[in-house]
């Protein structure tokens, strides 16, 4: 696992970066796409090098890692349709082309399989965007979840709602009470990990993931077991961590030719 830290803006770069990168030596490249808070910039960074260097989206696929059960299909907060909104429809990226798990099927489960399947059929994730909640959730693989999870609906916890009220006009009631999101077996099937944290409120779930024992009661640390993983954070992400000095220092010493 990798830990750089640097400022937010940095990170944006150093991600959109390293998409770009994939984009171009394999253009019809699967990406997996976060919603939150934690990826705005990298879209931004993508969104300008779309617009400015071509870089292209055409051939590529994007997979979401979650959505909300029962929202709407029109409602803003919809995750396919903030996907739209900060990244596809920016990057010209075919609606076709870019799927999240249906959280308005009759048949959730069934969804839920079909959608791990589909990711398979497509090759499977070349390079999965993360974030990671408070509560130490990657996509909404709550506290407790199985770490060999695949695709499933899941309860959202009672933080991770007050944590997203902010989407809601700060209103916990209109938060959904469930979800479908990849499985921690699914993501872990992605060959390159790239998670983003920034701010304090991160620190100890940031702690915990890096450096924390394995454990479905943080379950982003079964990211140490990936043998691909970039933990990119800001420097209030990463006060928490034990080890900042040594990963500062190993970052600073790695050759400028190789990427994340
Ligand atoms: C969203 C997702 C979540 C968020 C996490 C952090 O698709 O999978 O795991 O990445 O809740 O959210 P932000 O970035 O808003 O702090």
């Amino acid at each position: 696992m990798e830990v750089v830290i640097a400022p937010a803006d940095e990170l944006a770069v150093l991600a959109a970066g390293t998409i770009d990168a994939l984009l171009r030596r394999k253009p019809d490249a699967v990406i997996g796409l976060a919603t939150g808070s934690s990826p705005l910039k990298v879209y931004d960074e993508l969104a300008r090098r779309h617009a400015e260097d071509g870089l292209s989206f055409a051939q590529a696929r994007g997979f979401m890692l979650d959505e909300y059960v029962g929202l709407p299909a029109e409602h803003p907060e919809r995750y396919r349709n903030v996907i739209e909104r900060e990244i596809a429809s920016r990057v010209e990226w075919a609606a076709d082309r870019v799927q999240g798990p249906d959280g308005l099927a009759e048949d959730l489960p069934a969804a839920c399989a079909a959608y791990d399947e589909a990711i398979a059929a497509a090759g499977g994730v070349d390079v999965q965007i993360l974030g990671i909640g408070t509560d130490g959730h990657i996509a909404f693989n709550e506290p407790g979840s199985s770490l060999a999870s695949r695709t499933r609906i899941k309860t959202l916890t009672a933080q991770t709602r007050e944590d997203n009220a902010r989407f809601f006009d700060g209103d916990i009631e209109q938060v959904p009470t469930h979800c479908l999101t990849q499985g921690l077996g699914t993501i872990m099937a992605a060959r390159h990990l790239v998670l983003l944290a920034t701010g304090k409120h991160k620190a100890e779930a940031v702690h915990q993931l890096v450096e924390g024992p394995i454990s479905a009661m943080w379950p982003g640390t079964i990211m140490q077991m990936h043998p691909h993983a970039t933990v990119l954070v800001d420097g209030a992400a990463a006060s928490r961590l034990q080890l900042a000095d040594y990963y500062r220092q190993t970052y600073a010493s790695k050759p400028a030719w190789q990427g994340l």
